[in-house]
């Protein structure tokens, strides 16, 4: 018997300091809503009660990073904490050169400019919204190649990050000298925080070395992913999480990170490289637009953050609370008749919106209905994945709740999921949207609604 075999969750680790969370009247939060045109990006934090809007750079830190943050080196070159920062992800990843950046899609910008332009295509299981952003503004085409199961929210095919080979390599035949690389994103956060299997990256390595395409990770999630690899591929339990994400970053030429997640960092990311032609022109626009090589748009107290960041994040304690966790909150919402993308994703779960407000239709947003009434219910800020975001070409009508690290204790949980429970119990009352005024591109952020 040992501490993982009771009901409860155990959170690993006890509280230090604590941030009081605001709590609102339903009187109010309709007031808050009506000025923030339905918008829940424009309502101020301080009035949100429990914010499950993104796992990003939300981390609670630990003492050890706190204090390693005290020890942060500011020289404007050649500062102690790059030295500690280099050698960090070196022995995580195994790639030779360590560049930082202030957050992931500064890596992206640097990045695809260099590999991208005009003709190319750069495919993968499926791009994050930044990621294709910056591929498309080299001139570039993204291209995801997401496997089957992705598409059915309620299959429970353990690895649906993979990407889908064949397709993959029907591509590369017909367009093999247009392929700079291809990118894996662990986990798949645009499909629900799906992980990707060992068996998959080792897959798509053979394929890619055939045809000398070079393999890139976006790393944002690798622990998480390294740990449903441990939970859930032949022959895995025995590894470590670290020799795990070794083997995962064995299996490709380098890596891009926003440390703003599986690194426990309110900000900063990094990209790591082997080639070194590509390193020098990396560094040169890293120059350009976030700082000295040394340190990348980051105070040295940031690289310190990241570097023991990232190695508290391969604690498997802290791994099998994590993913039990964002599961937990999942079978809670299912007890309720709420349909959720499954299995459950290691950093967020994502209500099936269309499934959950069938009566909505999607031209009404169902998924911007669904995050709106979780917030006028009990001040929970969420983030709709759905005709709203994506104007037209979404494949689901998502709502993710994204889940800080070691934020919220498993009685936040409980909450989240009784005012599910009221809210499933009145759905039939929800209304769709409208959209009263929006701008042409990343239309979600800034668009004003009025509801039917
Ligand atoms: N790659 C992935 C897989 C991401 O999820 C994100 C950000 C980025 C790259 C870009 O990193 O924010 O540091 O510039 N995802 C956040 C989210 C914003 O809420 O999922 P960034």
């Amino acid at each position: 018997m040992n501490e993982w075999n009771y009901k409860t969750i155990i959170e690993p680790f006890k509280i230090k300091m604590v941030e009081p969370i605001a709590f609102t009247t339903e009187a109010e939060r309709e007031k808050l809503l009506e000025k923030a045109g339905y918008n829940l990006f424009n309502i101020p934090a301080d009035k949100v009660t429990i914010d499950l809007l993104t796992d990003s750079g939300t981390s609670a830190m630990s003492a050890l990073q706190w204090s390693a943050m005290m020890r942060g080196d500011e020289s404007y070159a050649g500062a102690k904490s790059f030295f500690v920062f280099e050698k960090t992800i070196r022995d995580l990843t195994g790639y030779k050169y360590i560049i930082p950046v202030h957050q992931g899609r500064a890596a992206e910008k640097i990045f695809f400019p260099i590999v991208g332009g005009k003709g190319k295509i750069v495919p993968g299981n499926t791009h994050f919204d930044t990621t294709r952003a910056n591929i498309e503004a080299s001139g570039a085409a993204a291209l995801d190649l997401p496997c089957r199961q992705a598409a059915d929210t309620q299959s429970d095919y353990p690895f649906k990050g993979n990407i889908d080979l064949a397709a993959l390599e029907k591509v590369i035949k017909k367009k093999q000298r247009s392929i700079p690389l291809v990118l894996m994103t662990l986990t798949n956060n645009a499909l629900g925080g799906q992980p990707v299997s060992l068996q998959n990256l080792r897959e798509t390595r053979r394929l890619l070395l055939k045809y000398r395409i070079p393999l890139f990770i976006d790393a944002a999630r690798f622990a998480e992913n390294a740990y449903f690899i441990k939970l859930r591929e032949d022959g895995m339990a025995e590894k470590s999480v670290s020799q795990i994400a070794g083997e995962i970053f064995s299996l490709a030429d380098g890596a891009l990170m926003s440390a703003k997640k599986d690194a426990f960092a309110n900000i900063g990311g990094f990209l790591a490289l082997n080639n070194e032609e590509l390193t020098q022109k990396a560094r040169k626009a890293l120059i350009l637009t976030e700082g000295f090589v040394t340190y990348g748009g980051l105070a040295g107290r940031d690289l310190e953050a990241i570097a023991q960041g990232l190695l508290e994040v391969l604690e498997e304690d802290y791994l099998k609370y994590r993913l039990r966790s964002t599961a937990y909150l999942g079978e809670g919402l299912q007890k309720y008749g709420v349909p959720i993308v499954r299995p459950a994703g290691g950093h967020a779960i994502y209500v099936d919106a269309k499934r959950f407000l069938p009566h909505i239709p999607v031209s009404q947003f169902p998924g911007h209905a669904l995050a709106v009434a979780l917030y006028r219910q009990a001040g929970i800020r969420s983030c709709e994945l759905g005709s709203l975001m994506f104007n037209g070409k979404a494949k689901m009508e998502l709502v993710r709740l994204a889940i800080p690290r070691r934020v919220y204790t498993q009685s936040h949980v409980d909450w989240i999921i009784e005012v599910f429970g009221k809210i499933a119990a009145r759905k039939k009352a929800l209304k769709g949207f409208r959209i009263v005024w929006a701008p042409k591109e990343l239309r979600h952020f800034t668009a004003r609604l009025a509801p039917f």
